[in-house]
């Protein structure tokens, strides 16, 4: 990484750049939109957990939940469809959303994207804060969605763009790490809301959506849009202009013609989701694909969203949970910071190999624990071993927070060359969410049928993904993204083998189907986001 006031550029060259006050305002940027969706995912489960939301909203959940063990199983009392609706809806339209965000990022820019993203917090809030019926519950939810599908594209986006290189890296994970302070926030609501005698507790945690919702659009008015993206729509003077102004320096020139070269590069690329699959792309694509799926199978959103729910299941009282749901949010965000501080200095393999084995140890205890002390119809876990429970879901939860989570967004964001770049951060965001959704709309139904299990069930996967990582994750640590792949790529026991330049179809094409070798196009990634 460079040092002092330069930034590397993609050919080694440094460019001169300062950290200015509209670096620094970026970051608060990054902070609302992380926070927003941070929010989002922790609130959900403190709300479902509070017995006057479920009265109003989900009758026939609220009766077995007073029921209590007699008539259903302890595993089963929240599970409903409409219940994992809730909070798995905002997921769908949130993948759905993606793709025209990847549009909206492209044509109309990261700062109108943003805007967007804004506007629809705003009225997804609203709707959810006074919603008197189930459909405007899961109407404002979409909205929500909608929201974080144009945030989390238009964000790390824009955060990389404006950054200088050097601080990049932090910049990305400082993102997840205002994710983790969002669901930490969403948790401390919840536990304050749910005191509320007048019942209406969860209108309050709903409606603070919209303290990080305002942020966001009002930051989004506020910044400038990024030279990048006002190149790639032509604005070159403008483009120009802003670059010396978030340089902090007139001497932008290297750094403005790289950025010319870089968007021409970028615009030969006619089709960028199917140059994706090309075969020279394949590991990127795998990778990136994979992890995002490996980190929802990790299970950790079964504990974010459904934290409140799973206490109160082990027979933790509505209290309880609520507080052992802020615990775990803390321990989430303390974790991440580990991260930011360790993960170029040990490296993404040794922290992901490290979270797989504390992850799959912790599973496993809590799997046995409630698997000898939770039955369908009696739970007698006793205060000493509820609090190993939640010490183990702690362990679990620090694991991902310095793994998974926010290397699960930084490694695709770093791999991909520039003519991929913004089609391969669409897939990822996408998948993701994907399957964010299925873990959302399936997991209650999973607790209700698998029981203890599910804990075994998700620790079978932390065991796969750990393989894939010792075998076909290479290290990224330090190196330039420009030079992944010689470095990396090409080097790899397997994934070289795709890097071979003279297959035709890994060739890139440019325009009008012309060939060319490598080196003289987006094949070599003269990069600079
Ligand atoms: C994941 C989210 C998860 C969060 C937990 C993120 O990296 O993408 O799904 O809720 O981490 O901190």
């Amino acid at each position: 990484m460079a040092g002092g006031g330069f930034a590397t550029a993609s050919n080694g060259v440094e460019f001169e750049a300062k950290i200015t006050p509209i670096v620094i305002i970026s970051c608060i940027m990054a902070a609302t939109g992380g926070l927003m969706f941070g929010y989002d995912v922790g609130v959900s489960g403190g709300v479902t957990a509070m017995p006057d939301f479920l009265k109003k909203f989900f009758p026939v959940v609220h009766r077995k939940v007073e029921a209590g063990a007699d008539r259903d199983s302890n595993y089963c009392k929240y599970d409903n469809q409409g219940l994992q609706l809730f909070t798995s809806s905002l997921y769908l339209a949130g993948l759905t959303a993606t793709f025209f965000a990847s549009y909206t990022t492209r044509t109309l820019g990261r700062r109108p994207t943003m805007l967007i993203a804004g506007v629809f917090f705003i009225i997804g809030v609203i709707l959810n804060a006074a919603a008197h019926n189930l459909a405007m519950l899961i109407a404002g939810r979409i909205l929500l969605g909608c929201g974080v599908g144009f945030a989390n594209q238009a964000v790390p986006l824009f955060l990389s763009e404006i950054a200088p290189t050097k601080i990049r890296g932090g910049l990305n994970i400082l993102f997840q790490l205002n994710v983790t302070i969002g669901i930490l926030f969403a948790n401390l609501v919840n536990y304050g809301t749910a005191k509320i005698k007048g019942g209406w507790g969860w209108r309050l945690s709903l409606g603070l959506a919209g303290v990080p919702a305002l942020l966001l659009t009002v930051g989004a008015l506020l910044v400038t849009e990024t030279p990048n993206s006002l190149v790639e729509r032509g604005r070159l003077d403008e483009g120009k202009a802003v670059l010396r102004k978030i340089r902090g320096t007139d001497n932008v020139e290297p750094e403005f013609a790289d950025l010319l070269e870089a968007s021409r590069l970028a615009k030969e690329v006619k089709h960028p989701f199917r140059n994706l699959l090309q075969r020279r792309n394949r590991p990127q694509l795998v990778i990136a694909v994979a992890l995002q799926i490996f980190q929802q199978c990790t299970g950790i959103n079964a504990i974010m969203f459904y934290a409140p729910v799973l206490f109160s299941t082990l027979g933790f009282g509505s209290d309880a949970s609520l507080y052992s749901a802020v615990v775990t949010g803390a321990v989430n965000v303390l974790s991440t910071l580990v991260s930011i501080y360790s993960v170029d200095k040990v490296g993404r393999r040794v922290l992901l190999l490290e979270a797989g084995v504390q992850m799959f140890f912790s599973q496993v205890v809590i799997a046995v624990i409630l698997g000898i002390k939770v039955t369908d119809h009696s739970q007698n876990l006793s205060k000493g071993f509820a609090i190993l429970v939640v010490v183990m879901i702690c362990t679990y939860v620090a694991a991902f927070a310095w793994s998974w989570g926010p290397l699960g967004w930084l490694i695709p964001s770093e791999t991909f060359p520039l003519e991929t770049r913004s089609a391969g951060q669409s897939v990822t965001v996408c998948v993701n969410l994907l399957f964010t959704f299925i873990i959302a709309q399936a997991f209650l139904s999973m607790l209700c049928h698998f029981k203890f299990g599910i804990f075994l069930f998700f620790s079978s996967w932390v065991l796969v993904m750990s393989f894939f990582v010792m075998f076909l994750l290479p290290e990224t640590k330090n190196i330039p993204i420009e030079e992944m792949t010689e470095r990396v790529w090409k080097k790899h026991w397997f994934w070289a083998r795709f890097m071979d330049d003279h297959h035709d179809d890994q060739v890139f094409s440019g325009v009008n189907g012309k060939k060319s070798n490598g080196k003289s196009n987006g094949f070599d990634p003269s990069t600079r986001l």
